[in-house]
């Protein structure tokens, strides 16, 4: 239930203010009815002169309606603050408060004269997190369903204050609640470890946005980062390693090391700083959950317990093995002590790319295998995940799981976060399970969000603000006996490739300000332009305060060539692939045997279906037919490279004319040094001149760097 005024405005006057203090000492549905009565009458006389005076307060998240009234309110005069809140809550309210800037003292009854503040939990509003913020004449009126909301209109006040500096507002009402009840962040402190400052300052910005969820990645095979009593192994050396550059580290002898020992890199949180950042989320009104990765990255763990690998003794094992009762031991004991911390109803327990292999080898698995009934390892997995889950509900808890959770059967209780696409959280939603959407095409911010060779090494092709923003996570389409389990939405940033706190926000920000968004707001109310002014805002007034997010100001955008389609002699044209250099796709086939003369360029990622991608030995060989013969200037073709997912610029390119198909001339040969790099690059491979053909071919050759060539065009004019 909203006051669903925001396609109205309206203009106050004495008499409706009046009549809303009036109902606010009394009901609140009541005044809910009033206003929409109120609305309904002198909408029709003043919208016109309302639209004029309007005063946009522009939120992030944008909120669910407003209503402007015209006469001015005066921000910064003195108030009463009351409040109905007790105990933590209230202090939590009054450090929020305190951060709004506005200019108030605390009273123990509402002011029986002057401008009063009042802030009132409602049990009338049905919404959990609602708020509603009056601006009245003679004061502000926040009404809360709960403590959250409450806390969330001190966010919403403090963004009213910080965009209208001078104080003068109009009066409004606002009513306002999520769109879903999760809106999270994953901060992975695993690849490189971050302080518990770092992480306060994150919470902090969550928490003016509205975010409520802190999923912490607390183990994977970089290190473990939670000091667990029963297993001290954990933190002396599985917390540490060398080198620090997670690339050398993780492409070399992937070495643990004792704490303290020289070059030691990695830490780990105690129980008490752990304790001390719940209290901080909490005041904050975010629950962190904790993430113990299992059965799968769990490299860390192996290398501190070497007994729970299979029975082969494999080089590198990832898995934990899951034949051996010792596994469940030490997992049941790590979620005690992961319990008696985190107060967070649910526990993820990772369950992603598990490899299998090693157990299909291991005579342990596969004695479990036989003992329980389970036909295949995807089941042995399950097995796994069935009865951690067992145990976690038996403390009282519930399980989250990343998306393979769901292979070989789902945990009767689990949720599921679906990363790897949103099958997995559709699929679960469909099976009565709750899901929560994290879909790497929108959700994975560990990917360049500028043109890539402009950012620093980065997972992933390219994810602009504008994108994130673009996702739904139930859209129109979605069935709503589906949509009701999708519980909301989060930004995972994975870490690998960001070993500093100032990199880490500058991934985080401000594209997590788009998750915050999508989490918080009606989809109908979002739209892309409209939020990126107010995230530049934001990212300003960040930068203000000494974060370090990515400058949108600065924003250079998509790959310029991919804006429009290119107009050029061999558009159209007919293309034939010398074989064997066929063997584009079929992943990335583009437009098959049209995408090289079909005029579209690619954006900054190869996987857009206009970058064709060529895996050949032979590269790319075409011949382009011109359908007669024609006098030409140029020929040229881009290419990109990005070598994390073996993409690499051509060793050579061989252009050649021919008039009759048969006898081909060469008209250039470019010989191009591959040096890898960690950036992404794009050039261009070409002949300029003049020549007079009808048959083209564009030979690139592939270097001795195996993998992909890809190109979007080749252009003749
Ligand atoms: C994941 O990105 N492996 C959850
Ligand atoms: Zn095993």
């Amino acid at each position: 239930m909203v006051l669903n005024f925001h396609t109205t405005r309206v203009i106050g006057c004495l008499l409706i203010n009046d009549i809303i203090a009036i109902f606010v000492e009394n009901s609140t549905i009541m005044r809910r009815v009033y206003l929409y009565l109120m609305v309904a009458l002198i909408a029709t006389i003043s919208v016109a002169q309302a639209q004029a005076q309007a005063q946009e307060i522009t939120p992030v998240p944008y909120q669910v309606s407003k209503s402007p009234y015209t006469a001015p309110f005066d921000a910064t005069q003195r108030l009463k603050l009351y409040t109905n809140l007790e105990g933590e809550d209230r202090e939590r309210l009054l450090a929020a408060a305190e951060q709004t800037g506005l200019n108030y003292e605390v009273v123990d009854n509402r002011a029986e004269d002057g401008a009063y503040f009042n802030i009132v939990i409602n049990r009338n509003l049905q919404d959990a997190e609602e708020y509603h913020i009056n601006i009245e004449e003679r004061g502000i009126v926040v009404d809360a369903s709960d403590a959250a909301g409450a806390f969330y209109a001190m966010q919403t006040l403090r963004q009213m204050v910080e965009s209208k500096p001078d104080g003068v507002w109009d009066q409004v009402l606002i009513g306002d609640h999520p769109r879903f009840e999760y809106r999270g962040v994953l901060i992975d402190v695993s690849r490189h470890f971050r302080s518990v400052e770092f992480l306060k300052r994150q919470i902090d910005m969550m928490a003016r946005l509205k975010m409520n969820r802190l999923h912490l990645h607390l183990t994977d095979a970089a290190g473990w980062r939670m000091e667990v009593e029963s297993y001290p192994r954990l933190t002396s050396f599985a917390a540490w390693r060398t080198p620090a550059t997670w690339k050398e580290w993780w492409y070399g002898e992937r070495n643990y090391v004792e704490e303290g020992s020289e070059g030691a890199y990695g830490g780990y949180y105690t129980k008490a700083e752990l304790r001390e950042l719940v209290d901080y989320a909490a005041d904050r009104y975010i629950t962190i959950i904790p993430e113990i990765e299992m059965p799968g990255h769990s490299d860390e763990v192996l290398a501190a317990y070497p007994e729970l690998r299979c029975t082969h003794l494999p080089e590198h094992q990832g898995e934990l093995c899951i034949g051996k009762e010792a596994t469940f031991e030490m997992m049941e004991r790590v979620i005690d002590e992961v319990i008696e911390i985190f107060p967070s109803e649910y526990i993820h327990i990772g369950g992603d790319e598990a490899s299998k292999e090693n157990w299909k080898l291991c005579e342990d698995c596969q004695r479990r295998m036989q003992e329980e009934g389970l036909e295949s390892v995807d089941e042995l997995q399950s097995y796994m995940i069935h009865r951690m889950e067992e145990y976690i509900n038996s403390k009282g808890r519930q399980i989250i799981g990343w998306d393979e959770i769901l292979q070989g059967g789902l945990a009767p209780n689990a949720t599921v976060m679906s990363w790897r696409g949103e099958e997995g959280g559709i699929a679960a939603a469909a099976a009565g399970h709750d899901a929560i959407m994290s879909p790497h095409a929108y959700c994975y911010i560990d990917a360049p969000q500028d043109a890539p060779p402009t950012q620093p090494e980065a997972i992933g092709g390219y994810l602009p603000l504008e994108k994130v923003y673009s996702y739904d996570p139930t859209p129109a389409t979605m069935d709503e006996s589906v949509a009701r389990y999708i519980k909301g939405v989060q930004a995972n940033l994975w870490a690998e490739f960001i070993p500093t706190d100032e990199h880490y926000e500058m991934m985080l920000w401000p594209r997590a300000i788009a998750i915050a968004e999508i989490g918080w707001s009606p989809q109908n109310e979002r739209e892309y332009s409209h939020f990126r002014s107010r995230a530049v805002d934001i990212v300003e007034r960040m930068m203000a305060e000494g974060y370090n997010p990515f400058d949108l100001r600065n924003e250079i955008g998509n790959r310029p060539e991919s804006m429009r389609p290119v107009e050029h002699l061999a558009l159209g044209k007919s293309v034939t692939y010398n074989l064997p250099s066929r063997y584009y796709g079929p992943q990335y086939a583009a437009a098959g045997d049209v995408a090289l003369v079909d005029g579209l360029r690619g954006t900054w990622t190869y996987s857009d279906g206009r970058w064709q991608g060529f895996l050949g030995r032979a590269g790319v060989d075409v011949t382009i037919d011109m359908g007669e013969v024609v006098t030409i200037h140029s020929v040229a073709a881009d290419f990109m490279q990005y070598c994390g997912p073996g993409v690499f610029m051509p060793c050579k390119v061989e252009i050649f004319g021919s008039i009759d198909g048969e006898n081909f001339e060469p008209l250039i040969v470019i010989d191009h040094e591959v040096v890898p790099a960690d950036v992404p690059s794009f050039m261009t491979f070409g002949w300029e001149g003049e020549a007079q053909v009808r048959y083209i071919r564009y030979h690139a050759h592939r270097s001795n760097y195996s993998g992909f060539l890809f190109t979007d065009e080749i252009v003749v004019r």
